[in-house]
């Protein structure tokens, strides 16, 4: 079957305004499982012309936003949390290797913090994860990819502070 945006866009909304917190977002994430693999949803939405980052619908009442990406050859971040918010990673095409981090002493605005790997596992096409509020995560993709991200709000917006693998 096929989604269109605003159908999903609507489904989130309804699932993160009755459950707020993890349980919706998990409920987003079995949603977006089914969007990942909608050849139609992917062939409009993530053509091989989409950018690093494009925010294709911000919900004007709660602020979440769905984010296409598209990375062409390697691309990695650093351990990060998503400050007072929450992400869902969306695999489309590609691999992902995600780390988890625990969190060994508290990063502010002058020091990074410090943490320690906890488990490694890979996102591969199909595969949506959430990431609550404080859950610290580094991404490594050797290849290109290309993802559906939900951010709880826009990200390229709020200061994050930096971490240091020990
Ligand atoms: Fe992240």
């Amino acid at each position: 079957m096929s989604h269109t945006l605003e159908q999903f866009a609507s489904q989130c909304h309804g699932f993160l305004k009755s459950s707020p917190g993890p349980t919706g977002r998990q409920k987003v994430a079995e949603a977006l499982q089914q969007i990942l693999l909608d050849e139609s949803f992917i062939a409009k939405y993530l053509p091989p012309s989409t950018g690093e980052r494009e925010v294709i619908y911000q919900d004007p009442e709660m602020g979440f936003c769905i984010v296409v990406h598209h990375y062409l050859g390697p691309k990695s971040s650093d351990p990060h949390d998503h400050a007072h918010s929450w992400a869902i990673y969306g695999q489309v095409r590609g691999r992902t290797e995600m780390r988890d981090y625990q969190k060994m002493e508290d990063a502010s605005a002058d020091k990074p913090g410090k943490v320690k790997v906890t488990r490694s596992y890979a996102l591969t096409p199909g595969v949506a994860h959430v990431y609550n509020e404080g859950d610290i995560h580094a991404p490594e993709r050797k290849d290109s990819t290309s993802l559906i991200r939900i951010e709880g709000t826009d990200m390229s917006k709020v200061k994050r502070f930096k971490f240091e693998v020990v």
